[in-house]
């Protein structure tokens, strides 16, 4: 494992006031890495920054918590990448590193977590978080507090739960819950008591309660389908699934869930400090090229964390193929961007009036399968 690092030059200089955001997409295939700038008040998309890095793919891409660089996880590698002259409101404490944590996708291997230099650079690897040989880890997330490491196991279906001591840089496990239906993604509510999961398998949003002081999980709260099937999709409110969906009342509901793998599951971001996210966004892949896959929502109940009402499933443009992944906007709770592998496009997606829908506001060819893309203004 080789930790490589590398300057990606500035994206835009201090221009990104106001309606003119920007974000970076990495690629399945390829060894492209784009800079798109979206102009909310014309919502048009546009190549920025056409980046070829010494790689051979970016399969996943991140940022740090102050957009100063760009983490790729690369086949066998880790590698970070600073951005230049990135103006950005959200920058945090920038004197105080943030640790990474990765994990491989491979059957029996470690993650790890990963020390950071002073600019957010990756320096070395600090600590192993191990799990059994039959696991393969797809997801990993954090507390908010980031004492607790939760790791979506697809091959070993189970949900593992680590904790991390910041001072001595130690893991230590605490817990394997096994769930059927391959966990893959996941997201801790930032209020602490839910841990929100992608059955991928079974196209589920599966929802846990989760103890704040011990950070274990202690049980199932409810599940949600993530494909539009009739009554049973909204356990919270039977019939605002039709008076908010594209499906009329006479779908006769999804029976062919094998034809879909479940993706992404992420937080709208709050625009007040101190605030806590609205909305919970879940993605389905078709495998069926020419079949949709879909994007769902949730409202967020915002003392608690849990999900207080379904607010919609739409079909997506395409497939997503290995993608569809979904990444809420940093500049608005009613955006987001969608990247779809399958037909090699990226789009940005509004709420409508009352959340009850959303539909694509741009769209943007690229030539190489997008895999997820971060926000950085
Ligand atoms: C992590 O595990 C690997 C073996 O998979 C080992 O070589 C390495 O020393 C471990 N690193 C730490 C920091 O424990
Ligand atoms: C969880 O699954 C693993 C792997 O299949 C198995 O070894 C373990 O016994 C299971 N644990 C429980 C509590 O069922
Ligand atoms: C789900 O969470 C809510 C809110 O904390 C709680 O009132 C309810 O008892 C939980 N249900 C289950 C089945 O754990
Ligand atoms: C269900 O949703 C509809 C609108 O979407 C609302 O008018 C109705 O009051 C809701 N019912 C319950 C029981 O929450
Ligand atoms: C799955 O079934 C639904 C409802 O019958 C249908 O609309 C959809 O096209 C099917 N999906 C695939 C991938 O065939
Ligand atoms: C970037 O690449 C796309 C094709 O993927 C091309 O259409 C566009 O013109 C390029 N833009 C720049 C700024 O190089």
């Amino acid at each position: 494992m080789i930790l490589t690092r590398g300057f990606l030059g500035a994206l835009f200089s201090s221009s990104a006031l106001g309606q003119v955001h920007h974000f970076y997409s990495g690629v399945f295939t390829g060894s492209s890495l784009y800079g798109v700038e979206f102009n909310e008040a014309s919502s048009q998309l546009s190549f920025i920054y056409n980046g070829t890095l010494d790689i051979s793919s970016s399969k996943w891409i991140a940022t740090d918590k102050s957009n100063r660089n760009i983490y790729i996880a690369n086949d066998n590698t880790y590698e970070s990448y600073g951005i230049g002259n990135n103006v950005n409101y959200i920058v945090a404490s920038n004197a105080e590193p943030f640790t990474v944590f990765g994990a491989p996708y491979s059957t029996g291997c470690p993650g790890q977590v990963i020390k950071v230099g002073s600019s957010g650079t990756l320096e070395s690897l600090a600590a192993n978080i191990t799990y059994s040989s039959d696991s393969g880890i797809h997801g990993l997330a954090l507390s908010s507090d980031n004492r607790f490491i939760y790791s979506g196991d697809d091959m070993g279906s189970s949900i593992w739960t680590h904790s991390y001591d910041e001072e001595t840089t130690s893991v230590s496990k605490l817990q394997r819950l096994n769930v059927t239906g391959n966990p893959r993604h996941l997201a801790v509510s930032p209020q602490g008591s839910f841990i929100y999961v992608i059955l991928e398998q079974n196209n589920q949003l599966a929802v846990f309660n989760r103890d704040k002081t011990t950070g274990l999980i202690s049980g199932r709260n409810k599940t949600f389908s993530l494909l539009p099937s009739g009554k049973t999709t909204n356990p919270l409110n039977q019939t605002s699934l039709f008076e908010c969906s594209l499906f009329s009342i006479s779908n006769p509901g999804y029976s062919n869930s094998s034809l879909y793998w479940s993706d992404e599951v992420m937080f709208s971001v709050p625009q007040e400090k101190g605030k806590y996210p609205k909305y919970l966004f879940a993605t389905v892949r078709s495998r069926t090229s020419t079949d949709p896959g879909f994007v769902a929502a949730y409202s967020l109940d915002s003392t608690t964390g849990t999900i207080s009402d379904f607010l919609f499933i739409v079909p997506t443009t395409g497939s997503g193929g290995a993608s569809n992944s979904i990444t809420p906007a940093i500049f608005s709770e009613e955006f987001f961007a969608i990247a779809d592998a399958q037909g090699n496009f990226i789009e940005v997606w509004k709420l409508g009036e009352g959340a009850t829908t959303a539909t694509v506001v741009a769209h943007l060819d690229v030539s190489d399968s997008p895999a997820n893309l971060v926000w950085v203004d």
